[in-house]
């Protein structure tokens, strides 16, 4: 059995991805954070990622080497949001992005992730759904399914992908005309609509390892494009927009991944309430998926 394991997100750094024990998207992190048998788990990422986790390991240390490292999007929102919503809307359900806090999760019923997120709105019995915290995700949802979706907050939204224009894809169509252009559904309506291909972090190293195109322009965070390039050495991938970069997936470090190995912390702690909570909407997840 070893002692650490090493889960990382597909943004952070490129040489920490390189160390991980295993690179993923959220879903597929939030699996293996349950499957795990090391003693410690070291999880590269942002906040809630760690607190995931954690949520899901309640006799197990999660470390994250770096806890000022947040989701801008999961900050964006209070459990009182939500509540609220859930007093206007009786009949609804609850969905909520695995971008959010445990006191988030704690007052969602079930929680979703970029790859599953029409499978589980799907699988709900509500015909409303309130959806936190991305609009553009909702959106998304809300085009490939017949729920009504109340995003909550109404604006909230990643501040890196909700950046990226038309116009940023159009100007380098212009350039590079021959090209696909894969995006992430925290992107939004308006981009999404000139993608040829739309879907969880994972599920666009997939495609462009698949795709027959030479060219392949990428709408979403630039720690993605490395991994895409070693996975798909004869392909040109290309940044739909240079300012594509999440500070925060950027502050795990490989001396600070060491030296939280070293240090046996920073430990990540959740109320046992709250996690219990939590971990019931998340699990639900897992379920269904
Ligand atoms: P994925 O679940 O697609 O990896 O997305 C996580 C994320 O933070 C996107 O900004
Ligand atoms: Fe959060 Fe956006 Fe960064 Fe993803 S890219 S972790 S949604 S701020």
């Amino acid at each position: 059995m070893n002692d650490f394991t090493l889960l990382a997100h597909n943004y952070v750094r490129p040489e920490v991805q390189q160390i991980a024990d295993f690179t993923g998207d959220s879903l597929e992190l939030a699996k293996k954070a349950q499957e795990v048998d090391a003693g410690t788990i070291v999880f590269a990422g942002v906040d809630f990622m760690a607190e995931m986790a954690a949520i899901l390991n309640p006799d197990r240390d999660v470390i994250h080497p770096d806890p000022h490292a947040k989701c801008a999007m999961a900050l964006r929102i209070r459990p009182s949001d939500i509540l609220e919503t859930r007093r206007r809307y009786p009949d609804a359900e609850v969905v909520t992005y695995i971008n959010s806090s445990a006191a988030i999760k704690a007052v969602s019923d079930i929680i979703c992730t970029s790859s599953n997120a029409v499978k589980i709105v799907n699988s709900m019995d509500a015909d409303t759904i309130i959806f936190a915290p991305d609009q553009n995700l909702a959106a998304y949802v809300a085009e490939h399914t017949r729920k009504e979706l109340i995003p909550v907050p109404a604006l909230g939204c990643c501040p890196v992908h909700h950046a990226l224009t038309v116009e940023d894809i159009g100007e380098r169509i212009r350039k590079y005309p021959e090209a696909e252009v894969i995006v992430h559904p925290e992107t939004t309506p308006g981009v999404q609509r000139i993608a040829d291909f739309i879907g969880s972090t994972s599920a666009m190293i997939r495609y462009v390892r698949e795709s027959k195109a030479d060219t392949i322009l990428v709408g979403t965070e630039h720690g993605i494009i490395s991994r895409m390039k070693l996975e798909s050495p004869g392909k040109r991938i290309i940044p739909a927009s240079m300012h594509l970069v999440c500070p925060d997936m950027k502050m795990c470090t490989v001396d600070r991944c060491l030296q939280a190995v070293k240090e046996h912390g920073p430990i990540v702690h959740v109320d046992k309430e709250v996690a219990a909570d939590a971990r019931r909407a998340l699990e639900r997840m897992l379920e269904v998926t």
